[in-house]
This record gives C-alpha cells, sequence and structure tokens, in this order.
C-alpha cells in the first residue's frame, strides 16, 4: 500500500515507519523539519491546509496514517488545537486526493466516569463540570469524528503511552513530578504495542479501538513500582477520593482482532 504519516518523528511514529516500510508499504512521511529514514519525507505543516492537500495529492495514498500530536512542550492547548485543526486540514487533503482509509491517534480516557474499564461503546465524557475536562474530551470526540468522514478508519485509542523516549523513563517528565498515588485507574501501553497496532489497522473494521494493556492500575500500585524502577523516592500514600473518569480500558475489541500486547503489564518494567 501507498502510505502517508503524519507524525512520523514522533514517539510512535519513529517505531511505525520501520514496520510499515518490513511490511513493503511505500511510506511519505510528513515532517515540518526532519528526514525519515527510509521513507519519502516530505516538508510542511498540518496548519498549511494548502500544501498539505498538496502532498498528500502528489503522494496518491492509499492510507492517511494520523499519530500528530503537539505534546513535546506539554502545551494541552496546542495539542488540542492540532486534534481539531490538524485532523480536519488532514482529513481535507485526503478526502480531496480519495484516500481510502484514515487511521489516527486517540485517547482511552477520555470516558465517561464509571467505576470499571471502559469499553468502546461507553459514551465519552462530554458533559463533564470540568471545564479543562470537557474541552480535552471535545477535541478527541472532534478529532474522532472527523476520521469517521473517510471511507474507512480507525481511532485507536491509546492508553498512557510509557517505554524509551516517552515521559515514563529515568529521566522523564513523570519521573522528576510529583506522582499520584491515590485510587484513580490509568490503562497503560507500551510504545512498542503501540507502534504494532497502528500497523495491524491497515486491515482492521473502521471503529474506535482501544489500544491498551491488559492490566489497568491504580495510582497506588504503580507509582510505587514506577518510582522503585527509576530510583526516584516513594511517593507518599494519599487518602484522596477516586476521580470519576479515571477508571482505565478495556482491551477486547483489539484482542478479537489479532492485537496482543507483547507488554501486558505495566508492572514488569
Ligand atoms: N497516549 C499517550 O500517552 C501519548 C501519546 C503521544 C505522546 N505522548 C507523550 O508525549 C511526548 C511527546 O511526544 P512526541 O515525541 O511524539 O512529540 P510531539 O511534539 O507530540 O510530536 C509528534 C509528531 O507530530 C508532528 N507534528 C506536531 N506538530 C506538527 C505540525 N504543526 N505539522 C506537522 N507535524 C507536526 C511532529 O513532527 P515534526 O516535529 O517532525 O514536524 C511529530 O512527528 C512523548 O514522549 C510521550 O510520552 C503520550
Amino acid at each position: 500500500m501507498r502510505i502517508f504519516i503524519a507524525g512520523a518523528t514522533g514517539v510512535i511514529g519513529r517505531r511505525l515507519v520501520p514496520l510499515l516500510l518490513a511490511q513493503g508499504h511505500q511510506v511519505t512521511a510528513l515532517s515540518r523539519r526532519s528526514q525519515v529514514p527510509g521513507a519519502e519525507t516530505v516538508l510542511g505543516d498540518v496548519y498549511d491546509p494548502t500544501r498539505l492537500r498538496e502532498l498528500v495529492a502528489q503522494a496518491r495514498p492509499d492510507v492517511l496514517m494520523h499519530q500528530l500530536t503537539d505534546l513535546t512542550s506539554r502545551d494541552f492547548a496546542a495539542n488540542g488545537r492540532i486534534r481539531r485543526e490538524g485532523t480536519r486540514n488532514l482529513m481535507d487533503a485526503a478526502l480531496a486526493a480519495g484516500v481510502r482509509r484514515v487511521i489516527s491517534q486517540s485517547i482511552a480516557w477520555a470516558y465517561e466516569p464509571g467505576t470499571t474499564p471502559a469499553d468502546e461503546s461507553t459514551p465519552l465524557d462530554l458533559h463533564s463540570p470540568d471545564e479543562y475536562r470537557r474541552t480535552t474530551v471535545e477535541a478527541v470526540a472532534t478529532l474522532e469524528e472527523i476520521t469517521a468522514e473517510a471511507p474507512e478508519w480507525v481511532a485507536l485509542r491509546y492508553g498512557m503511552l510509557y517505554g524509551p523516549e516517552t515521559w515514563y523513563t529515568k529521566n522523564g517528565l513523570m519521573a522528576t513530578s510529583p506522582l499520584p498515588t491515590g485510587p484513580d485507574v490509568t490503562s497503560f501501553l507500551h510504545i512498542e504495542d503501540a507502534a504494532h497496532a497502528a500497523a495491524a489497522a491497515l486491515t482492521w473494521p473502521s471503529g474506535p479501538v482501544n489500544i491498551v494493556d491488559d492490566e489497568p492500575l491504580a495510582a497506588s500500585v504503580w507509582a510505587p513500582a514506577f518510582a522503585a524502577s527509576v530510583g526516584a523516592p516513594p511517593p507518599q500514600p494519599a487518602d484522596s477520593p477516586r476521580t470519576p473518569w479515571a477508571r482505565g480500558a478495556t482491551n477486547g475489541r483489539a484482542r478479537n482482532l489479532g492485537w496482543r500486547p507483547a507488554h501486558p503489564t505495566f508492572l514488569d518494567t
């Protein structure tokens, strides 16, 4: 297949491009600045819709892979913008070029409150009284709604990424910030498993799919284990109430599609 990947130089893209090349695909990689080894790199910005249309039209891809985030500076407003405007610009370029399939990076912690891990039929948390939370989920919903305009589409609802070059490393953000310690539940995902799921999604049926490991974990369990693994001081236990939406997610749908996490639990790292 011909695949156009936006986000080829990010933590997932850097692992995904070699997988796609190894499968024999022809890869065109968008970046604002960097050459992508093995792929045809095209320089452009997702906020330049005219150039983006030209680039996608020239590449004539079968699949547009949307792995864009804007998290290097941890500016969550910028990340919301790329979900809304970046996805819009990508989809307009894809539709104009007759792209058959669009695969987008989403998240698995946008579900409404509940006490058990969410599956893909759980509604998104669009009515949260917390404005910051609501704004985040609205941007995620917009990204997925736009993605669903493609004839074939997959929204990869990734868990919290960990592994090399993520925030969960010895010198990463989480090792150098205060850790949570209460009952909030997180579903994690190893960075290698994220890349493999994206490559597998080239043939999946349309819809959202949770891509998370097998073991949603309370912060009271994962945070001490993570602190020990990176040599950080153990977090002080806290008697805080659970954030109602911090419930984790299930991976049954992805498993039914044949995907398995090679790293089934964050606790093994
Ligand atoms: N589910 C999760 O938990 C999750 C998901 C993603 C990231 N993260 C965290 O966020 C950290 C940073 O992620 P990252 O290293 O992937 O970096 P990033 O800054 O989020 O960039 C990701 C990709 O988006 C591209 N991009 C961003 N803005 C663009 C624009 N305007 N036009 C075209 N391309 C654009 C970048 O390409 P160029 O810079 O080459 O143009 C890069 O390929 C990671 O370490 C990870 O821990 C977590």
